[in-house]
């Protein structure tokens, strides 16, 4: 299903506080047109700043796609997955690409070193959770040596209908064991 046309000219690197915008324009159209986010409402930028500041003290990476000419159409990330101290070496990641960049590869290209992070920070697993219906997500994450573990039917509610979250797992092989 990715095109023939492979996202040339597009680099992949660290986010730096300044591309929160970015990857604030690119969340919040998934969030109003896709249930690959299950919020309803745009965040703002001052919560991505402090999302951003949050990823920087807990040392979570976040990765940039960045077009010739400086245009952010992607990123991923890893995130806290639970608060209780016993779920710390466990992660959730995100990836999202800007929609008229999609199916040419950047999902790979964002998630491949949010592995490698996941590996050099000492995590032991990573958690994606996806909604039932993305195809495309799950497809991109099985490439990845994520295994699915587990499925729970409508979990979620939006434009007007029950969804069902897919969670798939990814082991580290050389993290905290
Ligand atoms: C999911 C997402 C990150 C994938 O990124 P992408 O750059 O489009 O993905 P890639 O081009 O690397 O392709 C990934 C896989 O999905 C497949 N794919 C791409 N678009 C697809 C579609 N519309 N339907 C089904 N499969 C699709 C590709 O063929 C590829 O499969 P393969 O690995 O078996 O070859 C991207 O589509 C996206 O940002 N979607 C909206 C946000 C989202 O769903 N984020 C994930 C939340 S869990």
């Amino acid at each position: 299903m990715a095109s023939a046309s492979p996202a040339r000219g597009v680099c992949i690197r660290r986010a730096v506080r300044s591309d929160c915008p970015g990857i604030l324009a690119i969340y919040n159209h998934a969030v109003l047109n896709t249930t690959a986010s299950y919020d309803y409402e745009p965040r703002t930028l001052e919560q991505r700043f402090d999302w951003f500041d949050a990823h920087g003290r807990d040392d979570f990476a976040i990765f940039i796609a960045e077009a010739e000419g400086g245009e952010i159409v992607g990123w991923s990330a890893l995130n806290k997955y639970h608060d209780r101290f016993g779920f710390r070496f466990t992660t959730e990641n995100s990836v999202y690409v800007a929609e008229s960049w999609r199916g040419r590869g950047l999902g790979g290209r964002l998630l491949e070193p949010l592995v490698t992070a996941a590996e050099h920070r000492g995590l032991h697993a990573i958690i994606a959770a996806i909604d039932a219906a993305n195809e495309a997500s799950i497809r991109l994450h099985a490439r990845f040596g994520f295994e699915k573990v587990g499925h729970f039917r409508q979990v979620g509610f939006k434009f007007d209908r029950w969804l069902d979250v897919v969670y798939m797992e990814r082991l580290i092989v050389n993290g905290a064991s």
